[in-house]
């Protein structure tokens, strides 16, 4: 699958976004080893503070498959949501907890994860190393597993 598909199939995701209170909308696409894609949507909550962000609720996806292990790259777009459609021309960048998250899925997995960052028009993308996003990461490895 190429970055570009990858990309897609996280807009897609996007698309089932519960944003209804910053009204924007995120999905993320896990690249599995066996080519499987796994995905994810933001996922709000009237108490603004149990907002789950898309690449966690994807990554959860993924463990409940019992495969987070075998994640092997990563899509990340977002933007305002309109009638029909994501909105922006800036590329997103998980958040700093969904950063931690992606890291127990590369260092269970022995990767450095590429995460290819998309803006909602199409026109930007970014592709950075998990260790560039995430250096010095505390993870599994530091609990010996
Ligand atoms: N959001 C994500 O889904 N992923 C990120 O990495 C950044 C932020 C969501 C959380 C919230 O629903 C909305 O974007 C605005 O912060």
């Amino acid at each position: 699958m190429s970055r570009d598909e990858l990309i897609e199939a996280a807009r897609q995701a996007a698309a089932h976004a519960h944003a209804p209170y910053s009204r924007f909308g995120v999905g993320a696409a896990l690249l599995l080893t066996d080519g499987t894609v796994v995905a994810g949507c933001n996922f709000e909550n009237a108490s603004y503070g149990l907002s789950l962000c898309a690449e966690t609720v994807a990554l959860a996806t993924a463990n409940a498959q019992g495969r987070l292990r075998d994640v092997a790259e990563v899509a990340v777009i977002g933007g305002a949501l309109t009638d029909a459609d994501l909105a922006g021309t800036d590329t997103v960048t998980p958040c700093g907890r969904c950063r931690q998250v992606l890291n127990e899925a590369a260092q269970l997995g022995g990767r450095d994860l590429a995460i290819h960052c998309a803006s909602a028009d199409g026109a930007r993308v970014e592709t950075f190393r998990l260790s560039e996003l995430l250096p010095h990461a505390f993870g599994p490895a530091n609990l010996g597993v």
